[in-house]
């Protein structure tokens, strides 16, 4: 069932009862309140009748309390009779005057003369009719002097309560219409409320499985569902971030395989066209060519391995306290043709009182293999590289290291994800060689070491990456 259908049935079938009990106790309360109000009216005109009574009784004006009677007879239908007697039962005045005169007593009479005060009670007459007779004893000076009877119809009371209780609960059916439509209408818009956001997300959701990774669903409802479609924005997000990682990681990998490849091979072709006099030419600088080549394919190769093992937790330290100059120095000897081709000069200003290091000699040296090799990439001729470290007392247990070029430079926004992996800073002009695998690698392997790395970089104005490293166990 759909949620729109099955949340209007619940609310409906809810609403439906609420105004079926609420028309029902409405309904029970306005006949209890009619029928008292039917009762107070009589009691009223019982004791209107009483009074009325006694000061004709007291005057011995008979044929005023007979007129005062008819009267009353004739504005209220439900009045069967009305009648005094006086202290010896003797009809003083009665709407029905063939009883003028006559003696009238019964035992509901004799108990009202014993009560001293007003009673009723409900009788079947002999034709059948009910009858809710009223008699109030007329006390003067303590003696009962007479006796004011009043009979109503029960069967014409009930019949003008069912008639005004006819009108009430038609009054009450269409106040219940009415609302029970309202509720629809609120129904159908609270409803709405709910399926217009699902529906959104599952377009939306629709979508990015169909590739449309830049969907992006705009709720500003302020409710969870808002907040629901913020998260799927964020999804949004990261999956396209992912989906161009996985971009940048297939065309860094096709290029990084198929260049030192194809280098390799067009060697290879060249000493086999060449014949053995050709290779005893150029054939020595040419397999140099291409044992660079075949060690860039196995370093590629390398931080492909490096990266799985990180990102499976697999990637130890094997760590012992070493001197770093001597690591340092060997890794900037690597280095040193290709600075000195590119005009670049690479200094190391590491003071040999420097603490020995607690880490993975390997590694770091792998650490300076990846920062020197930035740093030369890019800096153009004329530039400089320089690496330092420092130990303040005050710095604690670690040594301060800096690897620090006058080159091109990172913007802004390339700070936040160099040290992601496969992330490389595109620029104009700037081809991409690399994988982006090497600060994944460096960062990595620091925080392994437990120590931590920063970058400083200013578009044009040079790199600096400063990097702690510890001096005691952990
Ligand atoms: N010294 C530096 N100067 C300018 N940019 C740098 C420097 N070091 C790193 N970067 C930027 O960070 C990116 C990531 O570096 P890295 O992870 O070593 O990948 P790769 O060297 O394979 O491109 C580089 O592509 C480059 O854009
Ligand atoms: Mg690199």
């Amino acid at each position: 069932m759909k949620l729109r259908t099955k949340f209007s049935l619940i609310v409906g079938i809810l609403v439906v009862l609420l105004l079926v009990v609420t028309a029902v106790i409405l309904f029970v309360f306005e006949k209890r309140g009619l029928t008292e109000d039917v009762r107070a009216g009589q009691t009223v005109l019982a004791k209107n009748l009483s009074r009325v009574s006694r000061d004709c009784f007291l005057r011995k004006d008979n044929m005023f309390l007979i007129n005062y009677l008819k009267t009353i007879k004739r504005n209220d239908d439900t009045i069967v009779y009305a009648f005094f007697t006086d202290g010896n039962n003797r009809v003083f005045a009665h709407t029905n005057p063939s009883f003028l005169g006559e003696m009238l007593k019964d035992a509901f009479g004799e108990k009202a003369l014993r009560t001293q005060k007003l009673i009723y009670e409900k009788r079947t007459g002999s034709d059948g009719e009910k009858v809710l007779d009223y008699a109030v004893p007329v006390v003067l000076t303590g003696s009962v002097r007479g006796i004011a009877r009043i009979g109503f119809s029960e069967d014409i009371v009930n019949k003008n309560i069912s008639a005004s209780m006819n009108k009430i609960g038609r009054r009450i059916l269409i106040a219940a219409v009415v609302s029970f439509l309202v509720a629809l209408a609120a129904i159908f818009l609270v409803s709405n409320s709910i399926v217009k956001p699902i529906r959104l997300l599952m377009c939306g959701a629709e979508l990015i499985g169909k590739g449309k990774l830049d969907t992006k669903i705009n709720l500003k409802s302020g409710d969870e569902f808002a907040a629901l479609a913020e998260k799927f924005n964020d999804m949004s997000e990261k999956l396209k971030e992912l989906d161009e990682m996985k971009r940048d990681f297939t065309s860094s990998v096709t290029h990084e395989l198929r260049s030192p490849l194809g280098a390799i091979e067009t060697y290879i072709n060249k000493m086999l066209d060449g014949g053995i006099d050709g290779f005893k030419e150029t054939g020595f600088s040419d397999l140099f060519i291409m044992k660079n080549n075949a060690a860039r394919l196995s370093r590629f190769i390398d931080d492909l391995l490096d990266t799985a093992k990180i990102e499976s937790g697999r990637m130890d330290v094997d760590a012992k306290f070493f001197k770093l100059l001597p690591v340092v120095n060997d890794v900037v000897e690597l280095f040193v043709p290709a600075a000195k081709e590119k005009n670049v000069v690479i200094a190391v200003k590491i003071p040999k009182t420097l603490p020995d290091v607690y880490a993975d000699k390997e590694r770091i040296r792998q650490v300076f293999i990846n920062l020197i090799s930035n740093a030369l990439k890019f800096t153009p001729s004329e530039g400089r590289v320089e690496i330092s470290a420092t130990y303040l007392l005050s710095g604690g247990d670690f040594v301060e290291i800096s690897v620090k070029d006058t080159g091109m430079g990172i913007p802004p926004e390339g700070l936040k994800y160099i040290f992601d992996k496969f992330r490389q800073v595109k620029g104009e002009g700037k081809s991409v060689k690399g994988t982006g695998l090497g600060l994944f690698i460096v960062k990595s392997i620091i925080d392994l070491s437990g120590g931590s790395i920063e970058v400083k970089s200013a578009v044009g104005g040079g790199t600096q990456f400063s990097l702690t490293l510890p001096i005691k166990k952990r």
